[in-house]
């Protein structure tokens, strides 16, 4: 048995499902469900008695204990965080309590449990944090790719309050021996994407014949990683990684954001043609760019190939048309997410010029 947080947010729903799929190792899965967690993720695993779905917080050290204590996982793996830039501009509040309160309450539930563990269940015990390559800050056009020995120059509230938890799971290994691995991965895309993200807002504005909003020149660059490599690579390092390490988990797929809008429009082309004839492209809108927006991430994924023998098995072209196909067969899910709290989101985030 393992737990996991925040598995019925984007990459905890994909990592869960895979999981399931692959193994007969039943799931714990902690979430709040806040407004980017979606049972409806889950919805195939509805009559599996190997997943066990808890609605709550990380941050709950009672509700974290009592879980611990009844259904003695061997693994936790931490995939719950407030995780948009955009949204930690406007209000960074839940970013500091989620991300770094919950992570620092979550380690101590954790310790306290893989203390009284008998020694052989102590050695083999596992926290795995998913964190992010935005920690490392931003990169120009010519600089290396991130490695895992990069500083940590984090830019936004987000970033900086996943840098604060990184910190806190180093520390909880090095002063009390707590077993932990830490993943730092590039931008994931696939299904059950949150449509406040790039892709996602892309494919279901396009189809919703509303304007593509791209901050800035649309110059930025994003390494992309489709979420099932991601889930394989979370996989490998809980079942090989060196305790203590962390691994940098990217997709060698760097991309500018107005590349990925025009793919994105072009396989709506081929797939979804409009009536009139015209390209999704002409949609395209330039709004104002994001305060304080990195230029350029990149991840150098050579530790974890050379070290664990983990490669992404898709390349951006099959990812991206498997994600559009996803979106464009699955048009209840999108529909039901666009909920009263996400017409609020875009109106406060676009003023007006998407919605
Ligand atoms: P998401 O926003 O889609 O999902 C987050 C999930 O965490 C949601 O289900 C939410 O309900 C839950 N949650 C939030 N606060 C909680 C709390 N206090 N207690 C319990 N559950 C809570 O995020 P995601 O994109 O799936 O990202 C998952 C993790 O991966 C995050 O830690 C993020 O920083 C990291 N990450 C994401 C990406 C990416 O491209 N999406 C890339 C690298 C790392
Ligand atoms: O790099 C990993 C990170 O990737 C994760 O840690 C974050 O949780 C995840 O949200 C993602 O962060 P980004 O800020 O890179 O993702 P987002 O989809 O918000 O934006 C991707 C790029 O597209 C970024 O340069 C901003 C730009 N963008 C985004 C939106 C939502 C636009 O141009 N227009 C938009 O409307």
């Amino acid at each position: 048995m393992i737990l996991v947080t925040g598995g019925a947010g984007f990459i905890g729903s994909n990592f869960v499902l895979d999981w399931l799929a692959q193994s007969g190792e039943a799931i714990v899965n902690l979430d709040k469900l806040t407004y980017a967690g979606n049972l409806e993720n889950l919805a195939s695993l509805q009559d599996n008695p190997n997943h066990i779905f808890v609605q709550g917080d990380l941050g709950d050290s009672a509700l974290v204990a009592q879980l611990l204590a009844q259904h003695r996982p061997r693994a936790v793996v931490n995939f719950a965080a407030e995780s948009h830039v955009d949204r930690s501009i406007h209000g960074p509040e839940d970013f500091i309590q989620t991300n770094i309160v919950g992570t620092f309450r979550l380690l101590e539930a954790v310790r306290a449990y893989w203390l009284a563990l008998p020694e052989a269940d102590k050695t083999a015990f596992r926290f795995l944090h998913v964190s992010t390559d935005e920690v490392y800050g931003s990169l120009t056009k010519d600089d290396p790719p991130f490695a895992e020995d990069n500083r940590y120059e984090p830019n936004s509230p987000y970033s900086a309050s996943k840098a604060a938890s990184d910190h806190l799971v180093r520390a909880w290994h090095h002063t009390y021996g707590l077993p932990v691995v830490t993943t730092n991965c590039s931008n994931n895309y696939g299904p059950y994407h949150f449509p406040e993200k790039l892709i996602p807002l892309m494919i279901v504005n396009a189809l919703a014949g509303k304007p593509l909003p791209v901050y800035g020149d649309g110059q930025q660059i994003r390494d992309w990683l489709y979420v099932k490599d991601h889930c394989s690579a979370i996989r490998r390092v809980l079942e090989a990684g060196t305790l203590g390490e962390t691994y940098n988990i990217g997709g060698w797929n760097e991309k500018p954001n107005l590349e990925i809008v025009h793919t994105v429009c072009a396989l709506l082309d081929e797939l979804r043609p409009k009536a009139d004839g015209s390209s999704y492209a002409t949609q395209i809108t330039y709004v104002t760019d994001r305060p304080g927006h990195d230029r350029r991430y990149a991840i150098d994924a050579r530790k974890i190939e050379r070290e664990l023998g983990w490669k992404p098995a898709e390349t951006f072209e099959t990812g991206i048309r498997k994600t559009v196909e996803w979106y464009l067969a699955n048009s209840d899910w999108v529909a039901h997410v666009q909920n009263g709290s996400y017409r609020d989101w875009v109106s406060k985030q676009y003023a007006g010029s998407v919605a």
